[in-house]
C-alpha cells in the first residue's frame, strides 16, 4: 500500500494538578518526548496507526511513574487491577481488559483481543486469556504506589483518587493528579487508532470499572479518534470520547467540538483531560483540570502541554 498522509501522533501520561518543582517537569518531559520520538518512527516507517498504539501504550505501561501497567496504583484492598482498551478507527472495532492482575502489558490482551468474537473480557476471563497466551505472570507493582497505599491506610483513605506521577516529592500533595496513559496515531494511509490504559483511581471498592476500557474513554472512527484521562465516573457521565469523535462525524471540526465539549464539561463540574486526532491530521488536547500531561508530534517537531496550567483549556494544531 502507497503512503499518502503526514503521520501525527499524540500521547498522555494523564492529567491533574500541575507538576511540583521544574525536576519532575523535565523528567516527564523527557519520558513524553522519547516515546513520541521512538513511536513516530514507526509511523514514518509505515507502521499502521493500531501497531503504532500498541507499541505507544505499552512503552507508557513500561514507565514506573505514571499510573499503568508497571507503577499502577493499588486498589482499597491493596491488589493492583488494571484495565486497558483499544479502538481501530478504521475498523470501527473496540477491544479491552478490565481489572486484570499479574500482566505486563494489559494493551496486549486488548490488542489481541482485536481478532476474538469476545472482544471485552474482565478479571478472571482475563486471566484465563493471558494463561492462554501463554504471558508470564508479572508484579506491576512499586515502591512508591506502595508507599502511597500505606500512607493512604493511615489516613483512612480519604483521598478519591491516587496521584498519577509517582515521584517521592509528590506523594505529599493531597490531589497530585488523574492517572492513564493514552496514545491516538494517524498512520500514512490515513487511518487512526487510539490506546488507553490505567491501574485505576487508585484506593477504589473491588469490581469498580474504569472508563478507560469503555468507548466513554476510549474511541475511533474514519473520522477521529479520543483518549481521555481522569475521573473516570465524569468521563463516562459525559461519555467524553464518543461525544467528541460523533461531533467531527457530523461536520464539526475538531477544535469545535472540543471546545464544546469542554464548554459542557465546564459547566458540569467535571474533571478531566483528553487528547485527539481527526482524519485531516489536526491535533488537539483539551482538561478541565490544571494539567494534562500530554506530547505529541505534527510532522515537523514534537510538542508538550506540560506547561498549559490553570483550568479548562483547549488547545490545537491543524
Ligand atoms: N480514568 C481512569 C479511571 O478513572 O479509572
Amino acid at each position: 500500500m502507497k503512503s499518502q498522509v503526514q503521520p501525527k501522533l499524540i500521547i498522555h501520561g494523564g492529567a491533574g494538578s500541575s507538576l511540583h518543582g521544574k525536576g519532575g517537569l523535565e523528567a516527564v518531559r523527557q519520558t513524553l518526548h522519547a516515546i513520541v520520538e521512538e513511536v513516530y518512527a514507526l509511523l514514518l516507517s509505515g507502521a499502521n496507526a493500531s501497531v503504532a498504539v500498541v507499541r505507544g501504550c505499552q512503552l507508557l505501561e513500561d514507565e514506573p511513574r505514571f499510573n499503568a501497567g508497571t507503577g499502577s496504583v493499588l486498589q482499597s484492598d491493596g491488589q493492583i487491577r488494571m484495565s486497558a482498551s483499544i479502538m481501530d478507527g478504521a475498523l470501527g472495532r473496540f477491544s479491552g481488559v478490565i481489572n486484570v492482575s499479574r500482566v505486563k502489558n494489559p494493551i496486549e490482551l486488548a490488542q489481541f483481543l482485536q481478532n476474538s468474537p469476545d472482544r471485552v473480557l474482565s478479571d478472571y476471563g482475563a486471566a484465563e486469556l493471558a494463561r492462554e497466551m501463554q504471558i508470564p505472570s508479572y508484579n506491576a507493582l512499586t515502591d512508591l504506589r506502595l508507599q502511597e497505599w500505606i500512607q493512604e491506610r493511615q489516613d483512612n483513605f480519604k483521598r478519591t483518587m491516587a496521584g498519577v506521577i509517582a515521584e517521592p516529592e509528590l506523594l505529599e500533595t493531597s490531589n497530585a493528579g488523574r492517572g492513564t496513559i493514552g496514545v491516538v496515531a494517524l498512520d500514512t494511509y490515513g487511518k487512526l487508532a487510539v490506546g488507553t490504559s490505567t491501574g485505576g483511581k487508585g484506593f477504589e471498592r473491588i469490581g469498580r470499572v474504569s472508563d478507560s476500557a469503555m468507548p466513554a474513554g476510549n474511541y475511533a472512527t474514519n473520522y477521529a479518534a479520543v483518549s481521555c484521562t481522569g475521573i473516570g465516573e465524569d468521563i463516562i457521565d459525559e461519555c467524553l470520547a464518543p461525544k467528541i469523535v460523533i461531533r467531527v462525524t457530523d461536520g464539526l471540526s475538531l477544535q469545535e467540538s472540543m471546545q464544546r465539549s469542554f464548554a459542557e464539561a465546564h459547566d458540569n463540574k467535571r474533571d478531566f483531560g483528553a487528547i485527539a486526532l481527526d482524519a485531516t491530521g489536526a491535533i488537539a488536547w483539551g482538561k478541565t483540570c490544571d494539567v494534562i500531561l500530554a506530547a505529541f508530534h505534527d510532522g515537523d517537531k514534537i510538542g508538550d502541554t506540560l506547561e498549559l496550567a490553570g483550568g479548562t483549556q483547549v488547545g490545537s494544531i491543524s
